[in-house]
């Protein structure tokens, strides 16, 4: 059966990609290789948070299917890629998923498709990686079939900026490749933002997160010393962010987390020391500080407990909210992990709560979750927020608290330190 768009990887930015283009009358077919993914959309089932199950039942009437088909590939206008990017062992990104999608389009590919990556990578990958592999079979890019890259922006859990009114990036790795890719998106996103070429439009994913990695780390190198100087920097970027032009708010936390920003800008460092042999100074120095965090953060418990008398050997630590962001359940990256890792390691004994997650695995073992907030609030020799769940109510948390460290700045209360 013919379809307008099929897309490959039905996960974080796959599926709400789909359910746009269905909401703007496309037909639209996934192709994923896990039996779990399909299975469970085919039954209605979702399972991102930003699409609920009556979603995917929504575009099941609408002509949805999942499937591990190949054949969905061949009979579709245009294919998007959008599987995972993990970091490999090197630093660089491990690109298994994105070879073995293009691989599988282009056994399928035929004149007159279009084929856009939207997986995060490093710049080049569409036209030096993709590019040949689709080539292979004889049919020219650019000229039989076209070929683009579009970065995905999407930002789970965010109630304001959907698929459709944030703007889309789009680079054609020629003219016609991007004008065909333009039109395509133009279906069901509100803005489509031409880049010169398919490298500008990887750059420009990376010059973003990159930009965010690199003043997160700003702010919490700030923390760190604020705190020894007794100044309030929660406060400080309170009163800075009233500077209408020329300052945007960053806030430090217990480590940067998510699929996305710890991961995306070492593809760029990793290829400017691989191509170019020197550093790209600001991203590794952004990382070093980013991922000394989550010690810093067991640091100030240890101190914290400290001022009691009590050692953090011994101690029982709950941790309140795993996961990378508040309000969703996606736990990669999570600075909980080497958290709680790290605490364990010391002799703690770690609880968490997070209303999001049902089953916290710390290397393969499951930690206890605390069903009675307020009972294990008193209980625990120290609570540490290390996620601010729209859920927490923060008058039963200090007043329930035998100590109370707020990394997200949220709990402004003289009982209570902060990160
Ligand atoms: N999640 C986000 O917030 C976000 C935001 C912006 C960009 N991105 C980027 O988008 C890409 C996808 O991320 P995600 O969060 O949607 O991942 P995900 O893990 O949620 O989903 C990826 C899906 O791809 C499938 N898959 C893996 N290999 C495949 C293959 N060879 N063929 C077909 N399907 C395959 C998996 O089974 C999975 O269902 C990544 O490059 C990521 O960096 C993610």
């Amino acid at each position: 059966m013919k379809t307008d768009l099929a897309v490959i990887g039905l996960g974080y930015v796959g599926l709400p990609l789909a359910q746009e283009a269905i909401r703007a009358g496309l037909s639209v077919v996934g192709y994923d290789v896990s039996d779990r993914v399909i299975t469970g959309l085919n039954a209605g089932k979702s399972h991102v948070d930003d699409l609920s199950d009556a979603d995917i039942q929504t575009m099941i009437k609408n002509g949805f299917t999942a499937s591990k088909d190949d054949q969905v590939l061949a009979d579709a206008s245009a294919i998007v890629i959008c599987v995972p990017t993990p970091l490999s062992a090197d630093g660089g990104p491990d690109l298994s998923a994105v070879l073995g999608a293009t691989a599988a389009v282009a056994k399928k590919l035929k004149k007159g498709q279009l084929v856009v990556l939207e997986s995060t990578t490093y710049p080049g990958t569409t036209e030096e990686v993709v590019q040949p592999i689709l080539e292979a079979g004889g049919l020219i890019a650019g000229e039989d079939f076209y070929l683009a890259f579009s970065p995905e922006r999407i930002d789970p859990g965010n109630k304001k900026f959907g698929m459709r009114n944030t703007p889309k990036v789009v680079g054609g790795i020629n003219q016609i490749s991007t004008d065909k890719a333009v039109a395509m998106y133009a279906n069901f996103v509100d803005t489509v933002v031409r880049a010169k070429g398919a490298k500008e439009a990887e750059m420009a994913k990376l010059l973003e997160n990159t930009y965010r990695h690199i003043n997160i780390a700003l702010v919490n190198e700030m923390a760190m010393f604020c705190n020894d100087l007794g100044i309030d920097l929660w406060d400080v970027i309170r009163c800075a962010s009233t500077k209408p032009f020329g300052f945007q708010a960053f806030y430090p936390g217990p480590g940067v987390g998510g699929h996305c920003i710890p991961i995306d800008p070492n593809y760029l460092s990793h290829q400017v020391k691989t191509n170019l042999g020197y550093p790209f100074k600001f991203v590794e120095l952004a990382q070093e500080i980013n991922a000394g965090m989550p010690n810093y953060v067991i640091r100030r418990v240890q101190d914290q407990l400290n001022t009691v008398g009590k050692a953090l050997n011994g101690a029982t630590v709950l941790l309140l909210g795993v996961t990378y962001k508040p309000d969703i359940a996606d736990q990669r990256e999570s600075p909980a992990i080497p958290i709680g890792l790290g605490l364990i390691e010391k002799g703690a004994k770690v609880l968490f709560h997070d209303p999001m997650v049902e089953v916290w695995r710390l290397a393969g073992n499951e930690l206890p979750r605390v069903a009675d907030l307020t009972s294990a609030l008193k209980k625990a020799d120290i609570t540490v927020m290390l996620q601010d769940h729209a859920s927490y109510d923060a008058e039963l948390l200090i007043s329930n608290s035998n100590l109370l460290f707020d990394t997200r700045g949220k709990l402004d209360h003289p009982e209570v330190e902060r990160l």
